[in-house]
């Protein structure tokens, strides 16, 4: 019967507890393997330069890219220290255009330095030279917080002639470029990261960032001892260009270097390289199942999304988890349905041809139980789908199998990161909080809780809390700033 059909379609996207079990063990091994391997690993672990979260002895005025997300922002972030322990934001919003995120690095670049150029008037700040945190929701390899080569584009950019550049680089060329203002760039920060420090800001337990937006990612704090990969500047050497010459280093000198970059006192220095140094690494686990570790559970639907996408075979994990590809599993899913005579009386109409109609946005919408279906169908009509009321409910049951499915898989991956993290710790028990972000997980319904059980049911020795982000990575990026320009040690 057609009812049959319809399950059968669906259970493919099902995944039952052993499934998930073996997400978690797969992305456990892609973080082991990410923090050894010298190349390119699924999995790509980058080491974030970030020492410790923020104390509250943070304090200074700071600007503050966000790019990477659904919007672009500029910020005006003013901290305070002591008593009058405080951090203000001041925000606009810019929109890029699909031509420049799909365009050349330097229109890219130049179109972002205007938009700081409109900020600057308008809070009246041209001619004081700020000191910048960059958040850059792309994978970079750093060789230390202000350099960031982009590894690769993912989500929706693809602008020419950065991939292998350092961004930050790219920036400064582009500020230079325009000759009217002058900024300090001093980190370069994840979203993730950003993310982790805003909330660790208000609660040290914090010491995981998690994004389920546009994008999916996590960041952590790891024991400096596990990563393998670290570079770090070679003390006084000087390349022939004035560089200075960066080289592999073993652990020893890391520790060595990373104490006195941190800007510590003598005493501290010892603390500093002793046992328990830890450093936040940009795991980008959205990378995972690149090498085909996750071709049991993907579907013909997610072959269709990734073949389609700006850059197939990679981020396959990612492509099963986060806001930009839901919708469009979605629409693979109605699509082959309505092919089959399933749904939309056999109609595949140009709506349902049409990439992207699916914001997570609408899903939200649809999976809300507050809406009633005839409210699902109006929703589907202003997406130019006609539909009867048995069709949306097929299109509710579709929808929901994709977020759950989703939701799934991120907490199976959070919970082999927590586990790691108590392991790292020789710990029973570990008490953790996530700092999280994302349209994803702020606008559905259902996502948090299904992803929250999941890592309750495959981490049982973890207590883990997740706390919303209120004020964006933007927040963070400024705070690691503050940290990175010195510290307390010197303020
Ligand atoms: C925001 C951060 O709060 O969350 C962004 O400031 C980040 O930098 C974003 O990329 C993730 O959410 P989304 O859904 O906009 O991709
Ligand atoms: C993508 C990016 C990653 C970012 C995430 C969330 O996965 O590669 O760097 O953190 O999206 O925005």
């Amino acid at each position: 019967s057609q009812r049959r059909q319809v399950d059968e379609a669906l259970s493919s996207l099902k995944l039952t507890q052993e499934h998930l079990g073996y997400v978690k063990s797969r992305m456990r091994a892609g973080l082991e393997a990410g923090l050894k391997s010298q190349g390119p690993s699924p999995v790509k672990m980058l080491p974030a330069y970030v020492y410790r979260t923020p104390d509250g002895t943070e304090h200074g005025n700071y600007l503050a890219l966000d790019l990477g997300g659904t919007n672009f922002r500029v910020l005006l972030v003013k901290i305070r220290s002591g008593l009058s322990r405080s951090v203000r934001l001041y925000n606009k919003i810019y929109a890029i255009p699909l031509e420049v995120m799909q365009g050349t690095g330097e229109e890219l670049f130049d179109h972002i330095v205007q938009c700081i150029s409109d900020f600057l008037d308008y809070m009246g700040m041209k001619n004081t030279r700020l000191p910048l945190g960059f958040t850059f929701s792309f994978p970079c390899y750093q060789k230390a917080i202000d350099t960031g080569t982009l590894v690769s584009w993912t989500k929706g950019f693809k602008a020419t002639g950065c991939q292998g550049n350092d961004v930050v680089d790219m920036l400064r060329e582009a500020i230079k470029r325009r000759n009217e203002f002058d900024l300090d760039i001093v980190a370069i920060v994840n979203d993730t990261v950003g993310t982790m420090m805003s909330c660790a800001y208000e609660d040290p337990q914090c010491e995981i960032g998690l994004i389920a937006g546009t994008g999916s990612n996590v960041c952590y704090m790891e024991e400096l001892s596990n990563v393998e990969k670290l570079h770090v500047p070679q003390n006084g050497k000087e390349g022939r260009n004035g560089g200075k010459v960066e080289e592999e280093c073993t652990e020893a000198q890391a520790k060595d270097v990373i104490g006195r970059e941190a800007g510590e006192e003598e005493e501290e220095e010892e603390e500093q390289s002793g046992p328990n140094v830890r450093m936040c690494i940009n795991t980008e686990w959205g990378g995972l199942g690149e090498d085909g570790c996750l071709d049991d559970i993907i579907t013909p639907y997610d072959s269709a999304v990734d073949r389609d996408s700006l850059n197939q075979g990679r981020q396959r994990f990612e492509k099963m988890t986060s806001g930009l590809y839901l919708g469009e599993i979605v629409r693979q899913v109605l699509l082959d349905l309505t092919r089959r005579g399933l749904l939309f009386r056999g109609h595949v109409t140009e709506a349902l041809k049409t990439p992207g109609i699916f914001h997570t946005k609408y899903l939200s919408q649809i999976e809300s139980d507050r809406l009633a279906l005839l409210q699902v169908r109006s929703i589907l009509q202003q997406l130019g789908l006609e539909s009867t009321i048995n069709d949306s409910i097929v299109v509710k049951e579709v929808c929901g199998a994709v977020s759950r499915r989703a939701a799934q898989m991120c907490g199976a991956g959070m919970a082999a990161v927590v586990d790691k993290i108590r392991e790292n710790r020789g710990l029973d028990h570990l008490d953790v909080t996530v700092g999280v972000d994302g349209t994803l997980y702020k606008l559905h319904p259902h996502f948090s809780m299904v992803l929250q059980d999941t890592v309750r049911a495959l981490a049982p020795q973890c207590q883990v809390t997740f706390t919303l982000s209120e004020e964006g990575s933007g927040k963070g990026a400024a705070l690691i700033t503050a940290v990175a320009r010195g510290g307390p040690a010197r303020s």
